[in-house]
């Protein structure tokens, strides 16, 4: 069952159309039983957020975007798990189509536009698992139509913080439109203030819930510095780098499908993801933790990713073209990596190699950071 998206599935999913495919995946993991995977080697395990997490590869958010599936994901072997984007209110998204997979460049194209179920209706699905256990993040957004869009993330923190084991404060997605302007100093530091005082409202039922912030990939670095800076100054309790890109790297082979707009998710994406992981890293100097997103689809991009300075890494495209066999061989690769250096855990690579990749030359096909 783990190689439930491989083979046989994986090869009738890819026949659907992208949106169909990825509905009928939720379905047969609601629906087809998954036992429990072995335990993880207890070298994969990393302490981050003050949670213990069994393993550092976590689903990013945009897959189970209702809690729909959060526990079954948690048994396939995911270390976590990040639901959302979830806004107040129920919202369509964008019209269809808007989820185009561009094969030859082992790539994904999505403006979906934040669907989502709602608050109520999600709240209700995290609340009858909370007592399930597992490492369950939440992201959060504001609906399109918001008046105040600050408002909208305060209300989620607050109404979320105890089912959530995080909440990721998701600013950076391309299908909003002036979403990521949030992003820009005077809005940043407004919405972290507001939002840590929600979780200090929500606090004496809920705990101190860690807050984290999802940037995009495109931010310029005298952008990132004061994104850097402000989250230093704000404490929240780590970043998420990143979202999907808008940029089209001009080596992208599916020319056609490269104009739909929208984010940019997958291989492609990985040296921008990964040259702004180490930007990142090298500004927040060890004042709290990131989460590595963007182009991981083998072992060795895992590794990678944990090298440019994430503590702890998400995927979500190349599971669309690796099934969950993914997993496993990136826990093996991961094993393979500590047997061969002879150390004791992960955490020994954490940004060794961030300075190595800020001084290489800026990844060829984006606009210069
Ligand atoms: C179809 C799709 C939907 C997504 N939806 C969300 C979302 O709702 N919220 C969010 O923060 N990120 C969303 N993402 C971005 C992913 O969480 C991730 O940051 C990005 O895809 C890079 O990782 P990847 O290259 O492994 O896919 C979405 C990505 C895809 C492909």
């Amino acid at each position: 069952m783990i190689d439930l998206l491989d083979g046989l599935a994986r090869r009738l999913l890819y026949a659907l159309d992208p949106e169909d495919a990825h509905r009928l995946a939720i379905r047969m993991l609601q629906f087809a039983p998954m036992p429990p995977q072995p335990r993880d080697d207890r070298r994969l395990a990393m302490r981050v957020f003050g949670l213990n997490f069994a393993n550092p590869i976590g689903l990013a958010a945009g897959f189970d975007k209702n809690a729909e599936v959060p526990d079954a994901l948690l048994r396939a072997g995911f270390g976590f798990v990040e639901v959302g984007t979830i806004t107040p209110l129920p919202q369509p998204g964008n019209s269809r189509p808007r989820l185009f997979r561009l094969d030859a460049d082992v790539a994904i194209i999505n403006r979906l536009g934040f669907n989502s179920d709602g608050a109520d209706t999600v709240l209700r699905r995290l609340a009858a698992r909370a007592r399930a256990g597992g490492i369950v993040g939440i992201n959060v957004g504001a609906n399109k139509d918001a008046a105040d869009r600050v408002a909208d993330y305060a209300h989620l923190i607050e109404r979320f913080a105890a089912v959530a084991s995080y909440v990721t404060i998701n600013i950076s997605s391309p299908n909003t439109p002036g979403l990521r302007d949030m992003q820009q100093s005077r809005v940043l530091d407004d919405l972290l203030a507001r939002v840590i005082d929600a979780r200090e409202r929500a606090a004496p039922q809920a705990g101190s819930t860690p807050i984290l912030l999802k940037i995009a990939p495109d931010l310029s670095l005298a952008d990132l510095d004061d994104v850097v800076g402000i989250a230093r100054a704000r404490r929240v309790e780590g970043m998420i780098v990143g979202n999907t890109t808008v940029a089209r790297p001009a080596q992208l082979r599916e020319t056609e499908k490269a104009k739909e707009a929208g984010g940019l998710s997958g291989r492609p994406l990985l040296p921008l993801a990964d040259r702004m992981l180490a930007e990142t890293y090298v500004r927040v100097e060890g004042v709290f933790p990131l989460v590595g997103a963007g182009g991981i689809d083998s072992g060795a991009s895992a590794l990678g990713k944990i090298r440019a300075g994430a503590s702890l890494v998400q995927v979500y495209s190349g599971l669309v073209f690796r099934g969950l066999s993914l997993l496993g061989e990136i826990k093996r690769a991961l094993l393979a990596a500590l047997d061969r250096d002879g150390a004791q855990n992960l955490g020994d690579y954490v940004g060794s190699d961030a300075a190595a990749v800020t001084a290489e030359p800026w990844p060829t096909g984006f606009p210069r950071g």
